[in-house]
This record gives C-alpha cells, sequence and structure tokens, in this order.
C-alpha cells in the first residue's frame, strides 16, 4: 500500500466516524418535540398508562416488540430489531416498509430534518 492510499485510507475511516453519530447530534430536541406531536396521540415518552401505541420510555436498547402489557403485531414481535438511532431512524421514514405487517398506522416522516430533530427529542426524553 502506497503511502497515499494509507492516508486515503485514514481519511475516509475520519469521514466515516464522525458520519455516523450525526443524525443524533444534528437534530433539535426543542423543535423535535413539535414533531413528536404526530406521535403523542399513540405514544407517551414518560412512563404511564398505554395508549394506542406501546409507552416510549426506555425505548433506545429495548427489543422491539417487548413492552410489558402491550399486543404487538406478530410481524413486530418476529422483528427483533435493536432500536437505537439509526434503526429507529428507519423505521420512522416508512414503518411498514421496516416491519412490513406492523399494525403502526403512521405512513412515516419522509423529512430527514425532522426525523432528526425527532430523534433528538426522543434520545433526551424517552428514558
Ligand atoms: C395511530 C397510532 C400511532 C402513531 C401516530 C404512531 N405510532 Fe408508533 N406504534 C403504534 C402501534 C400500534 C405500535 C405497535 C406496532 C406493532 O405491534 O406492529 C407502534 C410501535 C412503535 C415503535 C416500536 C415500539 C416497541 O416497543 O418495539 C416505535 C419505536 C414507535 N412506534 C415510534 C413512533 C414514533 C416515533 C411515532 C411518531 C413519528 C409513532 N410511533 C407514531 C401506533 C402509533
Amino acid at each position: 500500500m502506497s503511502l497515499a492510499s494509507v492516508a486515503r485510507t485514514f481519511s475516509l475511516l475520519a469521514l466515516c466516524a464522525t458520519a455516523v453519530p450525526a443524525i443524533a447530534q444534528t437534530g433539535d430536541a426543542t423543535k423535535g418535540k413539535t414533531v413528536f406531536a404526530r406521535c403523542a396521540l399513540c405514544h407517551d415518552v414518560k412512563p404511564g398508562p398505554k395508549k394506542m401505541g406501546p409507552n416510549l420510555a426506555g425505548i433506545f436498547g429495548r427489543t422491539s416488540g417487548t413492552a410489558a402489557g402491550f399486543a404487538y403485531s406478530p410481524a413486530m414481535q418476529k422483528a427483533k430489531i435493536r432500536w437505537d438511532v439509526k434503526s429507529m431512524d428507519s423505521f420512522i421514514t416508512k414503518p411498514s416498509a421496516l416491519v412490513p405487517g406492523t399494525k403502526m398506522a403512521f405512513p412515516g416522516i419522509p423529512n430527514p430534518a425532522d426525523r432528526a430533530n425527532l430523534l433528538a427529542y426522543l434520545k433526551a426524553e424517552a428514558k
């Protein structure tokens, strides 16, 4: 490997390292609260009685379909997604694309900036 290609590899690695967490960091949690209004009919971020959808408190790090006392679709239970910023971003883009057969009746949020803000809000609040 030439010195130039080593340098190229390293700068690429550096690019990747900064690009991955960018989703969570560029989001604005205050704006994300407004975006969450679209979810709030069915979800809470703080522990409490379940609504039409499962409670999202502690969602990050949890496996999909495992909140106690909620009747998930077989699709969500089988999906076994580990919820992190990346998987959640993908789910929220178009729920039925990531989990075909999900009973979450929500078309998705196509706008990446809205999703980044929403994720910043969820990261900060859904504990
Ligand atoms: C009309 C009600 C409704 C709306 C609006 C809605 N959801 Fe859902 N959500 C559900 C239901 C129902 C499920 C369970 C899906 C299943 O079992 O297939 C779910 C599941 C989820 C899950 C998986 C939870 C788990 O425990 O695995 C996440 C994450 C989620 N929703 C996030 C959101 C976010 C973020 C929004 C707003 C952008 C949103 N939802 C909007 C009803 C809704």
